[in-house]
C-alpha cells in the first residue's frame, strides 16, 4: 500500500504482524531504499527510524497501519542517520516510547542523543511485546560500529538484520524468495560498508543460528526462507575461513 504519492513509501505486511515501510531515495546512483518495520503487539516497536527528514513519511506510513502514539519501542542497530535520525521526534510523538538498544549503543551515544533514557540491553537479553519476544544480538562491527547488533523476533522468527544483505536500487519486492546476496555483494563491491573485524565468522554463526525464517533487511527486500543457510553463504563471502 502506497502511503505518500510523492514520495512512493509504501507499507506491506512481510510477516505476521509485521510491517515493512520503505521510502525509495536518491541518494546514489541507480537509487537506493530506506526500510523500517513496525512490530504490532501490545508493545508496538518500530526497527530503524529512517532519516530525521523522512520524518513525516515515517510518522503517516506508521499511521496507516496503527496509531503513532502506541509506539512502546523505538529499536535500531547501530547509531546512524538511517537507523535512529528521528529518534527525538518519535519519542515526541509516543508519550509511552522508550529507545532499546544495545548497552555499547547506550553507553557511548544514546544516553546522550536520545531525549528520554534508552532500555539497553546486554546481548542475548530478552523483552515481551505481548505475543511476541524479542532478543538482542551483539555484533560489533559487523558490519560496521562497534555499537552495531540485531534483534531476533523468536516467535516468527524473523531477524531485524539491519544493513546485512543491503541491495543496490530504489524499487523492490516487499519480500521475496529470490536472491539477495547476489546484489547485495555487487553493492559491497562498488563501496564496500563492511569493517571486517575479526570477530566477523563467529558472530555471523551466532546470527545464523537463530535460523531465521525472515530477514527483515534495511535496504531493498525482506527475504523469506531458510535464514540459517543464506547467512552462512554471506559469511563465506565476506569472511572465509582461513582453511
Ligand atoms: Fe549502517
Ligand atoms: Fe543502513
Amino acid at each position: 500500500m502506497i502511503t505518500n504519492s510523492q514520495s512512493g513509501t509504501r507499507v506491506d505486511e512481510v510477516a505476521p504482524s509485521v510491517y515493512r515501510i520503505s521510502t525509495p531515495v536518491t541518494i546514489l546512483p541507480g537509487g537506493f531504499s530506506f526500510n523500517q518495520y513496525l512490530l504490532v503487539d501490545e508493545a508496538p516497536l518500530l526497527f530503524h527510524t529512517g532519516p530525521r527528514r523522512m520524518f513525516p513519511l515515517v510518522r503517516e506510513a506508521i499511521a496507516s497501519v496503527m496509531p503513532v502514539e502506541r509506539l512502546r519501542y523505538v529499536a535500531f542497530s547501530h547509531v546512524e542517520a538511517d537507523e535512529c535520525g528521528s529518534l527525538n521526534e518519535l519519542l515526541a510523538a509516543s508519550p509511552q516510547a522508550e529507545p532499546l538498544c544495545g548497552s555499547v549503543a547506550a553507553m557511548v551515544s544514546v544516553n546522550d542523543l536520545a531525549d528520554r533514557a534508552p532500555k539497553a540491553l546486554a546481548d542475548g537479553e530478552s523483552v515481551s511485546l505481548g505475543k511476541a519476544r524479542v532478543r538482542w544480538l551483539d555484533a560489533p562491527h559487523l558490519p560496521h560500529g562497534w555499537e552495531c547488533g540485531y534483534l531476533f523476533e523468536e516467535t516468527d522468527r524473523t531477524l531485524f538484520c539491519g544493513d546485512l544483505f543491503t541491495q543496490p536500487g530504489a524499487q523492490h519486492a516487499p519480500v521475496t524468495t529470490g536472491d539477495i546476496l547476489g546484489p547485495s555483494e555487487s553493492m559491497r563491491a562498488a563501496m564496500d560498508y563492511y569493517a571486517h573485524g575479526t570477530a566477523s565468522r563467529p558472530l555471523f554463526q551466532k546470527l545464523a543460528a537463530t535460523q531465521p525464517k525472515t530477514l527483515a533487511c534495511m535496504h531493498g527486500s525482506a527475504w523469506s526462507g531458510d535464514g540459517e543457510r543464506l547467512i552462512g553463504e554471506l559469511a563465506d563471502a565476506v569472511a572465509p575461513s582461513a582453511s
